[in-house]
Order: structure tokens, then sequence, then C-alpha cells
């Protein structure tokens, strides 16, 4: 299973040790991103490389052989994990570092080497541009002296005697360096937790990176395993009758919705209904207008949310985990079609998807053809701007054996169909 940790933040935050830590308590693979900026700048130096010389450059990266094994770091099985620590190689990496070509090479190492792996990544731009969908991201912080007095300590250890002046100097110069460059800038992901080190120890830190660390793995768990249906039982009916009278009351004075084409729904038999998706308030009023009960496929991180979690359970919406063939949720939505019920699907994947130029999905297709039912094509006309009308606009149902001819794409093409479909239905009612 893959699940990326993220630590971004300047130099002598103290990344390295934390992450190091972190690694060893979960059983993380460690992958020391600035050990790989650095050994480019070591072969560089090695084979007297000008920075300008983009082509020599590119030959570099072509042939470099970077890996990390028992702790230490080799480069073209050349064990360096010294030398990529000595002086030379510190005053130049932070300028190699920001060489377009060295970037995109290293950024495709690092997510090569971290690929359906458990990984911790140290780094600068980690969580915001190598795995912008980590699991966990964390912005390690402190002032600038701190920072200095730490990394002349942690090189005293290692036997490098470098001033402590020149230290400082050094962390403020590739302050400014990694912060404003030009790719791959130091920034702080939007959804990262900022930790500031300044007056923390190292066990203080650990502790609030674990804690952040397990509440995401208790998330996903639940996630995984704790989505289970809720069994029909009265309670759960009056719940819900009680819910969608009171939700439903609300939409109809909120949006006026108007139902057209009711007609054309297949009678005592189940089928999909796929619709136009502008916002989440199309399926609501999907769920809370109508008389006939649809079951919504929705993703499982929607589940995550107290309030939408209820809901989901009350309304039995199928989660279908992002990203991957859920096999789970392909079987619940076939058994619940076999059962004469009626499935919710957005084909555009996303709200807005056709705006988004996002490619049409064809997992509704997929179902009605496995499960031998007909696609019910919904526009939906409206802006969901409180008390103005919405138009809900249900068409001819589509047989999908006709599609099957034969053709390699007939998924796509149907697909495609559908969605035509959809978007006639939503420009032709009033
Ligand atoms: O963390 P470090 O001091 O070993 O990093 C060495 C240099 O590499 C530093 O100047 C920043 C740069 N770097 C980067 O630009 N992006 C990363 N993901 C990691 C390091």
């Amino acid at each position: 299973m893959s699940f990326i940790v993220a630590i971004d933040g300047p130099s002598g935050t103290g990344k390295g040790t934390i992450t190091e830590l972190l690694a060893k308590k979960f059983n993380f693979q460690y992958l020391d991103t600035g050990a790989t900026y650095r050994c480019v700048t070591l072969k560089l130096i090695k084979e007297k490389v000008s920075l300008d010389d983009t082509e020599k450059i590119k030959e570099v990266l072509n042939e470099i052989k970077i890996e990390f094994k028992d702790n230490k770091v080799f480069l073209d099985k050349e064990d360096v994990t010294k030398k990529i620590r000595e002086k030379e190689v510190t005053n130049l990496v932070s300028q190699v570092s920001h060489i377009k070509e060295v970037r995109v090479a290293m950024v495709e190492l690092q997510r090569r080497m971290s690929e359906g792996k458990e990984v911790i990544l140290d780094g600068r731009d980690i969580g915001t541009n190598v795995f912008p969908n980590a699991e966990v991201k964390i912005y390690l912080d402190a002032s600038s002296e701190e920072r200095a007095k730490r990394r002349y300590k942690q090189n005293k250890e290692k036997g490098i005697d470098i001033p402590f002046e020149e230290v400082k100097k050094n962390i403020e110069f590739r302050d400014q360096n990694d912060k404003n460059a030009t790719v791959g800038p130091l920034r702080q992901a939007e959804d990262a937790v900022y930790i500031d080190t300044t007056n923390l120890s190292i066990k203080q830190v650990e502790k609030k990176a674990t804690k952040v660390i397990l509440k995401k793995k208790k998330l996903i768990e639940k996630i995984e395993n704790g989505y289970k249906m809720t069994k029909d039982t009265k309670w759960k009916r009056f719940q819900k009758s009680f819910v969608k009278g009171f939700l439903g009351g609300l939409y109809h004075i909120v949006f006026r919705p108007k139902m057209v084409g009711l007609e054309n729904l297949p009678k005592d038999e189940g089928f999909i209904l796929c619709a136009k998706h502008i916002n989440y308030l199309d399926a609501a009023g999907l769920i809370l207008c109508n008389k006939f009960k649809i079951r919504f496929i929705a993703k499982a991180d929607l589940f995550r949310f107290g309030i939408l979690s209820y809901l989901g359970h009350l309304f039995d919406i199928i989660p279908v985990k992002r990203d991957k063939s859920d096999l789970n949720s392909i079987k619940m939505c076939l058994k619940a079609l076999k059962n004469k019920e009626i499935l919710g699907i957005f084909p555009e994947g996303t709200r807005k998807g056709l705006e988004k130029n996002m490619k049409v999905k064809n997992g509704a297709v997929f179902l009605a053809e496995k499960a031998k039912v007909k696609i019910v094509p919904v526009g939906i006309k409206g802006s969901f701007k409180p008390f103005t009308k919405v138009i809900f606009n249900y068409g001819k149902p589509i047989n999908i054996e006709d599609f099957k001819n034969g053709d390699p794409d007939w998924l796509d093409k149907a697909s495609m169909k559908v969605m035509d479909d959809i978007v006639m239905l939503t420009k032709n009612v009033d």
C-alpha cells in the first residue's frame, strides 16, 4: 500500500533527524531528497561541469545512479554519505537544485523510488510539487539563528569543520535562494501542518509529527474498512423519511425544483441515472425531491465528514475509492441493480467536469452493460442560487446493448452519447 509522508521546510529545522526517527518508528522507507541534489552536485564537481552547460548536465543526469542502502548514500556505486555533506558540495547544491533539468530529473527519481511504498521524504517541495497528494504533509520551521546553531553542532559531530558565522550565512543565503526559486520553490503546502521547532526538543517535534501521522493513518483505516451498509431497520426508515421530509421541504422552498420527463423512467426494473453535475445540491435534489429511491455513488473520502457520513449511510450511498479499481464498490452496484434499485452516477466524475475538460468517465456504461440495465440521462438547469428555479429533465433511456458493435472504443463512445444527451437535456428545457 502506498502512504506518503512529506516533510518540508528550510535547512536546519531538524527535518533529517525527525524524518529518520519517524521512518524507524513507523517502518517507513526514508528518502532524503536533499541528498539526491547533493549527489548531482558532487558528480558535476567531479566531472568539472559548468552550471551553464545544459547539454553536459543532461548527459550527467542520464547516466547518474543514486541509491540509498543501509542508511548510506551511493553515487554510481560509491559510498558518498560523508562526501556530499562537505563544504564544496554544500556551497553549490542550492544553485544546482535550481537548474530546471536537474529538478525535473530528481523529482522523477524521487517519485519512482517511492512508487507503491510507505515512504517518508524530506525536502523543500515534496508536499507542493513531488507529491501534492501526499497522505501527510508537515512543514517544519525555526529561526535562522537556531538553525545555524544546529547545523554547526551537527557538522562538528560529523567531523566537518565550518565556522559558525559561515554556516549561518550559508543558511540565510540558501533560504533566500530556496524561497525565490523559479522551479520548485520552498513553500508551505496549503494543507500542510506547520510546526515551529525553534523552542522544541527533537522529542517534542517527533511527538507532534507522530500525532499527525497516526491521525491520518486512523482516518484512512476508517475509510478502508469502516464503511458498512447500515441495516434497513425501522429506526433507519423513520430517520430517512424524517430527514427527506425536512430537507426536501427546505429544498422545495429554496430552489423550487421542477421535474420534467418522469414518464421516461423504466418501470419495475433497475437502471442508472446519469446526471449533469454542477454542485453537490444537484445530487441532493435528485435524492430528496423524488418519490423513488436513488442510491448515488460517491467518493469514499466524503465519509470522513460527520454529517456527510451520516447522510451517506442513511441514503445508502455507495462509496468508491478514487484512483483504484474498487471491486467492492462494483459488486455493491451490481447487486443493487440486480435488486431493481436505481443508481445515480455523475459521468463527469467531478463537479463541472466538462467545463474542466475532464474525460467523460465510462463507469456507468460499464456497470449498465454488466448488469444489463438502461441508462437514463438527466439534464439539470439552474444556478442553485437561493430562490431560483432548478429543472431536472429526464431523457429517454439509452440501451447500452445498441453500442456493442465490436469497436474496441465502444465503452468511451457510449459514454460520450450519454454525456451528449445530458448536455442536450440541460440546454433544451425551460
Ligand atoms: O536538505 P539539504 O540541506 O540536504 O538540501 C540540499 C539542497 O537541496 C538545499 O539547498 C535545498 C535543495 N533541495 C531542494 O531544492 N529540494 C528538495 N526537495 C530537497 C533539497
